[in-house]
C-alpha cells in the first residue's frame, strides 16, 4: 500500500513541476538568410542556445566571448548542433570599456551586417569591480552593453529594419535605481537587481530614440533558467541549487524562446521599447516604465563611458 502510495505522489509531483515549467515556444518560421546576429555570451547558457536556434535559420551568427577557448568550444557545438558553418567569435569582455571599443572597431571592419544584437552576457550577484571602477554587475551587465550598443548603431541603422534585444530578469522589480549611487555594491542579489532594471530602462529609451528610424528595441525576461550562473558561487550554492533548478527552472532551450521571437516575429516589432516574457509583451511595475528616468540613465551612462 506505502508502495502506490509513494508512486502516486511522485507522479502527481513530476506532472504538477511538468505543469509548472510549460512555456510557450517561438512558432515564427522565419529564415535568416543573409541577416548577421551578435550575440554576447555565447560561449553558455541562453545565449549558446539561441546562437544555435538562429544558426538553424540560416543567419551569420557571431558570439562575442571574454574567453577565447570556451568560445571556439561554443562555436564547434552550436555548428555541430545547427549544422551550419556560417558560425564565429571575436573576443569581448565587457568589464573593459577599452575593450568594448577595439571590439566594436574590429567587428565594423569585418562584419558588412548587423541586424539583430543580442544583449545577452551577464553576471550574477557578485561584489566585484570592472577594470574601469564600476561595480561588476552595473559595469558589464548595463554600461558595456550601452557602450557596445551605441558603437554599433550606425551599422544598425544602415541594416534597418534591424532589431536590439536585451536580456533582463523579472527581478528587476526587487529595486529602484539610486542616482547618487549607480555603482551600488553591497548586497550581491541587488546590485544584480539594479543591474537588470537598467537593461530594461536601457531598452525602452533605445526604443524611444530609434523610434521611426526601422531599429527596435525589447527587453526580454527568458524565464528562470538551468544556466551555467551558479558557476560564480561556492560549492554547496551551486549544490543547493541544482537540485532548485532541476525543479523548477527551465532548460536554455526554453529559455531561448523568447528571444528568438523577438528576434523574428512581426508582431513583437509593433511593440519597439517593450519588456516581453514567455513569448509575449508583459506588463512593467510603473516605476519601471519611468521614461523620465530612463532619460536621465541614457545621459548618465553616456557620461561614465565617456573615455578619460
Ligand atoms: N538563468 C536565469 O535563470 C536567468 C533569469 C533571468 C534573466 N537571465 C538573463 O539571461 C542572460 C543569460 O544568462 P544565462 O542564464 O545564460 O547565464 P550564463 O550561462 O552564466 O551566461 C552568461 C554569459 O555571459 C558571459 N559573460 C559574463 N561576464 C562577461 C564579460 N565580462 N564579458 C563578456 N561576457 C561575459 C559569460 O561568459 P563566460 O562563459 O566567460 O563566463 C556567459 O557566456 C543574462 O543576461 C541573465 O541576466 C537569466
Amino acid at each position: 500500500m506505502y508502495l502506490l502510495y509513494t508512486i502516486l505522489a511522485s507522479l502527481v509531483c513530476f506532472f504538477f513541476l511538468k505543469w509548472l515549467k510549460k512555456r510557450r515556444t517561438c512558432t515564427d518560421l522565419k529564415r535568416l538568410d543573409g541577416k548577421t546576429v551578435l550575440i554576447t555570451g555565447g560561449s553558455s547558457g541562453i545565449g549558446k542556445e539561441t546562437a544555435v536556434a538562429l544558426a538553424l535559420r540560416g543567419a551569420r551568427v557571431v558570439i562575442a566571448c571574454r574567453d577565447p577557448s570556451r568560445a571556439e568550444k561554443a562555436v564547434r557545438e552550436i555548428k555541430f548542433k545547427s549544422h551550419s558553418l556560417n558560425v564565429t567569435h571575436m573576443e569581448l569582455d565587457l568589464a573593459n570599456l577599452r575593450c568594448v571599443r577595439e571590439f566594436c572597431k574590429t567587428f565594423l571592419q569585418r562584419e558588412k551586417r548587423l541586424d539583430i544584437l543580442i544583449n545577452n552576457a551577464a553576471i550574477p550577484g557578485v561584489l566585484d569591480w570592472t577594470d574601469d571602477s564600476f561595480s561588476m554587475c552595473f559595469g558589464v551587465n548595463h554600461l558595456g552593453h550601452f557602450l557596445l550598443t551605441n558603437l554599433l548603431l550606425p551599422r544598425l541603422k544602415e541594416c534597418a529594419p534591424s532589431r536590439v534585444i536585451t536580456l533582463t530578469c523579472s527581478n528587476y522589480k526587487y529595486q529602484k535605481l539610486d542616482f547618487q549611487d549607480l555603482n551600488y555594491n553591497l548586497l550581491p542579489f541587488f546590485t544584480y537587481c539594479r543591474s537588470k532594471l537598467a537593461n530594461i530602462y536601457f531598452s525602452q529609451e533605445l526604443g524611444r530614440i530609434m523610434e521611426g528610424k526601422d531599429v527596435t528595441s525589447y527587453a526580454v525576461h527568458p524565464g528562470f533558467v538551468q544556466s551555467s550562473w551558479t558557476c560564480h558561487y561556492s560549492f554547496l550554492f551551486r549544490m543547493l541549487m541544482q537540485v532548485i533548478m532541476w525543479m523548477f527552472f527551465v532548460p536554455c532551450e526554453t529559455g531561448a524562446q523568447t528571444v528568438i521571437y523577438c528576434a523574428v516575429s512581426d508582431e513583437a516589432a509593433k511593440h519597439s521599447g517593450g519588456y516581453f516574457v514567455d513569448c509575449r509583451p508583459a506588463t512593467l511595475r510603473p516605476f519601471a516604465r519611468d521614461s523620465g528616468v530612463a532619460k536621465k540613465l541614457w545621459e548618465a551612462s553616456e557620461r561614465l563611458v565617456k573615455p578619460v
